[in-house]
């Protein structure tokens, strides 16, 4: 397997945050160097051919666009099967159709099948890296490991952590989750290029103890992070300040046990005040946006604009099975659409950014992926802007590569992803069962 490679495309990624026209590059005829998986030339073919090493063939697709593989900040792999359940708000989402898929994942065998299954479908849409959501079951992140690893995929998951409010089946208790995440960070953290996230589910189902315990963890393994959501819907802020009187706000509860750090990923975050956006952008915590699950579940208009402002981060996320689409295009869309809502507007080189190297920058990977860089690790997308027949013809009237963004970004799908390449190499998207 070699994975030395020379790619010859038009080339666009992010550099940092876009503004106006710094932030991100465009190349109409670029040539990308890829060496043992790893970027090591990028530039224009003009200015590079002379340089590049004459024995790698040049693959030329002068009609397609290179940008960098996609970060989903939150997505749940055992929730894909039920993708699309009709017609309830979050807590009885979970109640009704979440908690008894969850349960069939203490099953390894199980388990290990859809985790390959969540991975294939992941690539195909052009996600190259994802911080995942398991299940309470050891056995369900084990087998999602096992899958990333055997890909060498960068991926995140953790053991879920819940000690009440959910069926006992699939309840751990505080100390129990304590010992059985510290056996999977033990195995796993840092291993090829995995990483670890500790997971409280949600503050409604973790008892105090269990809280604490988490925040020790965290302590105790400085390179793991912390994923959980937050703020997501209103009966759901209610019942946690029901169950923990004491905290002034649900982002309370999180920072009580020590759990709101430059590590912590918080999907959704869609109702808070003003004294948490503080207090998380203090600590330099993330949010995740996930407009298709906010739409789907009603949970509400993430007030982006107004957020940025406070200076928090925030990323993007499919937040499947609440979210209804694995692909980040139609996220962006959705994102794009929950803005309009709210007289506001998302550019297309920002919502790029969101899900490109907002997401590296939160799991503090932007040494290592998220833009098309030298030095950076080759996962990267080929995408074929006359993938459909309406895109085909919507891009070939654009004024600009930011138009020609914006096209991919409202019509695009996993058609529009012709290769997802991994430290250079395809993945064989003819391979991928549909
Ligand atoms: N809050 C607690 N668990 C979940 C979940 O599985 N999905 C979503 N969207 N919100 C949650
Ligand atoms: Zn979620």
């Amino acid at each position: 397997m070699s994975r030395n490679r020379i790619l010859r495309a038009q080339i666009l990624s992010c550099t940092a945050k876009p503004q106006g026209e710094s932030g991100w590059f465009y190349l109409s005829d670029g040539v990308i160097v890829i060496s043992d998986g790893i970027i090591s030339q990028v530039g224009s073919f003009t200015d590079l051919k002379a340089t590049i090493p004459a024995d790698i063939p040049v693959e030329h697709f002068p009609d397609q666009l290179i940008i960098p593989g996609m970060i989903d900040l939150h997505v749940h792999y055992p929730q894909l099967e039920m993708i699309g359940a009709h017609g309830e708000q979050l807590l009885d989402w979970l109640n009704r159709y979440t908690f008894p898929t969850e349960l069939k994942y203490r099953d390894k065998t199980y388990a290990s099948e859809k985790a390959e299954w969540f991975l294939e479908q992941l690539l195909k849409q052009g996600t190259t890296t994802a911080l995942v959501f398991a299940t309470s079951s050891s056995e369900s992140v084990d087998a999602f490991y096992e899958a990333a690893y055997a890909r060498n995929l960068r991926m995140v998951t953790g053991k879920v952590l819940m000690d009440r409010n959910a069926p006992d089946q699939i309840l751990d208790d505080a100390q129990g989750s304590y010992d059985a995440s510290q056996a999977l960070i033990e195995r796993w953290q840092g291993k090829g290029r995995l990483g670890y996230a500790i997971t409280p589910r949600f503050a409604p189902t973790s008892t105090e103890q269990q809280l604490e315990l988490a925040g020790d963890l965290l302590k105790k393994y400085p390179s793991t992070y912390l994923h959980t959501h937050l703020a997501e819907n209103r009966a759901e802020c209610e019942w946690v300040s029901e169950l923990f009187p004491a905290q002034r706000s649900y982002l309370d509860v999180y920072d009580h046990f020590g759990l709101v750090t430059d590590r912590s990923v918080f999907a959704h975050g869609i109702h808070l005040d003003k004294q948490d956006l503080e207090r998380m952008h203090q600590c330099d915590a993330t949010i995740c946006h996930c407009p298709s699950s906010n739409l789907f579940l009603g949970s509400g208009l993430f007030p982006l604009k107004a957020i940025r402002e406070t200076g928090v981060r925030v990323t993007l996320g499919t937040d499947v099975g609440a979210g209804t689409s694995l692909s980040q295009f139609t996220t962006q869309s959705d994102a794009y659409k929950v803005q309009q809502l709210q007289g506001a507007s998302l550019g297309a080189m920002d919502a790029l950014y969101l899900a490109t190297l907002a997401g590296a920058e939160a799991l503090h990977y932007q040494d290592k992926i998220g833009s098309i860089e030298v030095g950076k690790e080759a996962d990267i997308l080929r995408i074929n802007l006359n993938a459909t027949a309406i895109l085909s013809e919507r891009t070939k009237q654009s004024e600009s590569i930011e138009d020609t963004l914006f096209s991919l970004m409202i019509l695009g799908d996993d058609r529009a992803v012709a290769e997802t390449y991994i430290l250079g190499e395809p993945t064989r998207k003819s391979a991928i069962t549909e």
